[in-house]
């Protein structure tokens, strides 16, 4: 195979995108030959293509060798199976599931199939701040890890947006709320840079800013092992918000705000220097040093590059699709341990959260109005 035939399922917000920069030739070998969404509408602007109602006609057309799925979560996981079972490629957007249990389902049925490539599309890991980021950690350079704070709520949504469509902000729909939706790709960062946490403790609260049933404002205490403590703080009801990330070291702090990202390197470490400093007050030395870093377009389009090249070459995934277990598995155990009012240590119980979704759905008396709203531009939501 010198080329890969595409198909994408799900044409809404983000499989529109896909379908934009792979037709306008932003990602070589790869052509997109198919679609298929379950709304007839969506299929018009499309009709070049092969098109399909169903994702299993589309599966099973023998016309393309990968697909992407770019569905409502829940069906991440049926649709991905069903897939990966007919031979096919998978890049799954983020999250690879609505919950640890199917996310755990997805990866063991890829696991079986593992010639075949499952990729994430978690595209903040090609942003060069995030690279330089782990570059740092990676390399010594903050000492050892004690503290990871991170401050995201400038997800700022309206009503009209919890409104544009049926499934959002409902568990049956989506599973979660701002966790699992706006801040999955901090959640997959975070763990990434400094791996999962091993206790957590979250604080969330359910349609504080909007009329939703599922967490709109979160704030969550994470303990890693190796003695490392951290808050992770969301909302997207408040404005302007913040979006600040600040990994603290032995032997200095990083923060990422304001596309900035800032090193405040300390001359020695602080233990050290706590343990044999002679003086009550004395501080360790402080250097302040900028990190350049550039901002690059287009990183849905590196990351689908990457995964074509892992299909034809067998190039290593950026974002293999197994890593996306770690940020299901934070959002979901975040909303857990609010609902129940304890800490959960992880690796967490993925069927007793599964219960507690399927219990929330089953109970749930929300009455969702959805209106139609003229479509914006969504691809400022990229940018953060
Ligand atoms: N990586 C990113 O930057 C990014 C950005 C936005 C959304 N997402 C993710 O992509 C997914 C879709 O989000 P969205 O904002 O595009 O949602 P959306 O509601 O705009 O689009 C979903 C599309 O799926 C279609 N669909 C629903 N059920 C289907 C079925 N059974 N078969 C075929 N098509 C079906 C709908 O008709 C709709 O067109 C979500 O999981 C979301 O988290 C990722």
């Amino acid at each position: 195979m010198n080329k890969v035939r595409l198909g994408i399922v799900g044409l809404g917000n983000i499989g529109r995108y896909h379908a934009e920069y792979l037709q306008a030739g932003k990602v070589s070998r790869c052509e997109l030959v198919a679609v298929a969404d379950a709304y007839t509408p969506s299929l018009e602007k499309y009709k070049h293509l092969k098109t399909f109602e169903k994702s299993e006609d589309l599966i099973h057309s023998g016309l393309i060798d990968a697909l992407v799925i770019a569905t409502p979560h829940f069906l991440h996981t049926t649709i991905g199976i069903d897939a990966l079972e007919n031979g096919l490629h998978i890049m799954v957007e983020k999250p690879i599931s609505a919950h640890k249990a199917d996310a755990e389902r997805l990866i063991a049925v890829a696991k079986k199939h593992s010639k075949q490539v499952f990729g994430g599309m978690f595209q903040l890991r090609v942003e060069p701040r995030y690279v330089k980021l782990k570059r740092l950690i990676q390399n010594g350079d903050l000492g050892r890890l004690v503290r990871i704070n991170w401050i995201i709520t400038d997800w700022f949504r309206t009503e009209a947006y919890y409104g544009s469509s049926s499934w959002r902000a409902t568990w049956k729909g989506e599973g979660g709320g701002v966790l699992l939706n706006q801040c999955l790709h901090q959640l997959d960062i975070l763990q990434w840079l400094c791996g999962m946490p091993s206790m957590v403790r979250g604080f969330c609260k359910i349609g504080r800013y909007h009329d939703i049933e599922v967490e709109d404002d979160v704030t969550c205490y994470m303990e890693w092992d190796k003695d490392i403590t951290g808050v992770f703080i969301s909302s997207t009801g408040e404005a302007p918000g913040t979006n600040r990330l600040e990994i603290c070291g032995t032997r200095g702090k990083v923060v990422l705000e304001n596309n900035k990202l800032t090193f405040i390197r300390l001359e020695s470490d602080m233990i050290e220097f706590s343990k044999t400093s002679k003086s009550p007050f004395a501080k360790p030395e402080v250097w302040n040093i900028e990190i350049p870093f550039e901002t690059i377009p287009n990183t849905h389009s590196i990351l689908m590059q990457n995964f074509v090249d892992a299909i034809l070459d067998g190039t290593p995934l950026i974002a293999p699709g197994e890593d996306g277990m770690g940020s299901v598995e934070l959002a979901n155990a975040f909303v857990f341990s609010s609902l129940i009012n304890q800490p959960i240590k992880l690796p967490m119980d993925a069927l007793a959260w599964e219960k507690k979704l399927q219990q929330l759905i089953a109970e749930s008396k929300h009455q969702k109005k959805v209106v139609q709203v003229a479509s914006d531009d969504f691809t400022k939501s990229f940018n953060r």
